[in-house]
């Protein structure tokens, strides 16, 4: 059985091995005729819209690409003009920004990430991908998998939260929902890991700043999720804006080979980011020249949109700058992906109008993007069980959010087409049922600020502040409150306050709706405070004064339903969230896996590591939700306590449902290592396992640790465990736990 399951690997690997080499003839056939400039029109990347004028003979974009110019365009229209007109016929590859869906749009990213269920997030890319695909698009720049602990930074909606360990399992399956297990099949496209590397680490959160880090940071924090998405065999990656040691991420050759290739073994081609090349000049690595050769010779393949290498790189090797090698090596990498999508063989098959009429949107899709938008909501408080809602009574919701279909959207949604959203109110009106009133008022303008107001993306709505308005709009809150059993306040970000250059320095709710929501606490009712946000919002007033908080994000198409089946209880929510809320903006950048300081707080002594206004613990910690049920822990059981290297640690916990409603929760495994050769977190998170249970059931979780679970960079970079003792815990999040202590011997 052995002997035939290695024959059969052999097999397949020397399958592959044979498809390599026809792939290698193939291609170096294609590079023995091109020229220069068609070679560096493979690196060329062009938006159609924003791309600089580096090159400026031809007509236009067309013109460029039946000369060759173009490798890649956003334009989904151009295919012929390269396959059919220019003299190589080489296809072009589309990318685009196909990051939580197409046509049918999920929940953003880090609310998909709150799941905590991976197979949910690798389905949600495959039919991304399905949908995309259709439109002749074949390469998504996605997953964005920048770990960030700065809620002022508007790009955290974009990733998957704060945790290296989670967020490398959801790099991995993004990786294999986009790229399936056949990329040159119609539906499956190239995923793109981005951006490489710390960009999720801007000083002060804002966004494009500067970054600085340590290594041990990089290596333990920052770099493992890149690195997963590699080994998912992900076919690019893209740079990133920032510095890494001082050397822009675009021109860093440690980070973009040495790192990335040699030590990882990435083979796809990476690609920068927007103009990132051109950039470098205000990092101040020298004139576009200059900055194009630090590029190519740091491993990077393509330029996106500034047009540094087509303009300048034919210069540079006249001038014996870059070698043709390097050029070849460049363009190799471009071709292998297209190789590997079918587009030599069938440049066409990514336009498929009978697929998009049988995918986009299609019923099983929306039912998809219902059931994410509901398991992306996470229940902050519940008090007086105030949630679920009755199906009865009149119920007011209210709130600038309530009403919006594009906000629902999120940033980056591939589509702006509002028609088949389902806006917060409908969808409250659709599970109420009849036996409800549903009221509604719009209450207040989002802000009242009129920048901020209108920092809406091109087709959103723009808004004018009228005074008198903003106090009808109350005044027809506060009369239709005043009709209601119960309030719901739909509030938070429109999405246009998060995503790309869109950092606050104040991530409260802004003033004019906390004086809306004062006025609805002030009729006496019950108010439910339902928030759509990009980010962890600061909400220590809310959570005090309001009987119950529901975090809903941007949730996509479905999110009125979605969001209703949850406020309704025909869904327990079960999110968790994956980035800590702090107290006050203050506190960032604040996470849950913080080293320990030598003064930590302490009551009793003045020199202590503490604010003096308030705690250092967040409002609420990483991993933390609430269920309409309630779950008890048992104490851990080990299988025992003293271990040598190979053996293996059982800890197990058993969850009992002590609610009366079935629900799921999320058990954690966190694991301390309290004395080594360096510092090391208070807790990291190792596992976790979603369970099921109905009430009154019980389910013990069994997690299997070895000393790979233990394992850490060392001052000198190197990985491995130390011997010693170490702290167990499991629980319902990083605060909440259950501990034991173990000891591990070499
Ligand atoms: C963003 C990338 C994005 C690219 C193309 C850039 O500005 O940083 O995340 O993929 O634009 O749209």
């Amino acid at each position: 059985m052995k002997i035939k399951a290695i024959l059969f690997c052999l097999l397949l690997a020397g399958v592959a091995h044979g498809q390599d080499q026809k792939m290698d003839r193939f291609i170096d056939e294609l590079l023995r005729k091109m020229t220069v400039e068609e070679k560096l029109g493979q690196l060329n990347l062009s938006s159609g819209v924003g791309d600089l004028k580096v090159i400026t003979e031809g007509e236009g974009r067309l013109d460029y690409i039946k000369q060759g110019l173009i490798g890649s365009a956003w334009g989904m229209n151009s295919q012929k003009a390269a396959v059919e007109e220019s003299r190589m016929g080489i296809p072009l590859i589309t990318g685009r920004d196909v990051i939580h869906g197409y046509k049918t749009t999920f929940p953003i990213p880090l609310a998909m990430s709150c799941m905590w269920d991976v197979e949910k997030i690798e389905k949600m890319a495959r039919i991304s991908a399905i949908e995309a695909s259709c439109a002749g698009i074949n390469w998504t720049y996605s997953p964005m998998v920048d770990i960030s602990r700065d809620p002022r930074w508007g790009r955290v909606a974009e990733g998957a939260g704060e945790d290296p360990y989670l967020g490398s399992l959801i790099a991995k399956a993004y990786v294999r929902g986009y790229q399936g297990d056949d990329l040159s099949k119609e539906n499956t496209i190239l995923a793109c890991v981005k951006h490489f590397a710390l960009y999720g680490a801007p000083e002060a959160g804002r966004d494009y700043n500067t970054v600085d880090m340590s290594r041990i940071t990089m290596y333990e924090d920052y770099l493992p999720p890149y690195k997963a998405a590699v080994e998912a065999g992900v076919g690019t990656a893209m740079t990133s804006f920032n510095v890494v040691d001082m050397v822009p991420a675009t021109g860093n050759k440690w980070l973009m080979t040495d790192l990335l290739r040699e030590d990882w073994g990435f083979d796809g081609f990476v690609v920068t980011d927007y103009t990132a090349i051109n950039e470098m000049i205000h990092h101040g690595l020298g004139d576009l020249q200059t900055v194009a050769v630090k590029a190519l010779k740091a491993g990077v393949d393509m330029d996106m949109v500034g047009q540094s290498y087509i303009g300048t790189l034919k210069k540079s090797l006249e001038e014996g700058k870059v070698t043709e090698d390097e050029i070849d090596r460049a363009c190799r990498r471009i071709l292998e992906a297209k190789y590997k999508l079918g587009l030599f063989d069938k440049p066409y098959q990514y336009f498929d109008e009978e697929r998009a009429e049988k995918y986009w949107l299609s019923d099983e899709h929306q039912a998809y993007a219902r059931e994410l938008a509901a398991r992306s909501c996470v229940l902050l408080k519940n008090s007086n069980e105030v949630l679920p809602l009755k199906k009865e009574g009149a119920i007011a919701v209210i709130g600038p959010l309530a009403n919006s279909k594009i906000d629902m959207l999120g940033t980056w949604a591939a589509t702006r087409d509002t028609t088949d959203i389902v806006p917060i109110i409908d969808g409250i009106r659709n599970v109420a049922g009849t036996n409800a009133d549903v009221l509604f008022a719009q209450g207040s303008y989002f802000t009242e600020d009129s920048f901020l107001i209108n920092r809406r993306r091109a087709k959103d709505q723009q808004i004018t502040i009228d005074k008198q308005k903003s106090k009808q709009l109350l005044d027809e809150a506060k009369e239709v409150a005043d009709k209601a059993d119960v309030i719901v306040a739909v509030l938070g970000e429109p999405r246009s306050w998060s995503g790309e250059a869109s950092s606050r320095a104040d991530i409260g709710l802004p003033e004019c709706q906390q004086r809306l929501l004062k006025e609805l606490l002030n009729t006496g009712k019950p108010v439910v405070l339902v928030l759509g946000n990009g980010r962890p919002l600061a909400l220590s007033w809310e959570n005090e004064h309001v009987d119950a908080m529901l975090e809903t994000w941007h949730a996509g198409v479905q999110a009125g339903n979605g969001i209703a089946d949850v406020l309704f209880g025909d869904f327990n929510p079960s999110g968790k969230i994956t980035m800590t809320f702090p107290r006050v903006v203050g506190q960032a950048p604040i996470y849950y896996n913080h080293n320990r300081t030598g003064r930590p707080q302490n009551e009793t002594s003045y020199f202590t590591s503490r604010y003096l206004d308030i705690p250092n613990t967040p409002l609420f910690p990483f991993g933390y939700g609430l269920s309409y049920t309630t779950f008890e822990y048992s104490d851990i059981q080990l299988n025992k306590n003293e271990f040598s290297a190979n053996e293996k640690l059982v800890a197990s916990v058993t969850v009992t449902n002590t609610g009366e409603y079935e629900g799921e929760e999320v058990v954690q495994l966190y694991i301390n290592d309290p004395a080594a050769s360096v510092s090391r977190p208070v807790k990291e998170l190792k596992g976790f396992e979603k369970i099921v249970l109905a009430p009154g059931e019980s389910k013990t979780v069994d997690f299997t640790i070895t000393t790979d679970h233990l394992k850490f960079y060392n001052s000198d970079l190197e990985y491995g465990w130390e011997p010693g003792d170490f702290n167990i815990y499991i629980g319902t999040s990083s605060k909440e736990v259950k501990s034991e202590k173990v000891n591990w011997r070499k």
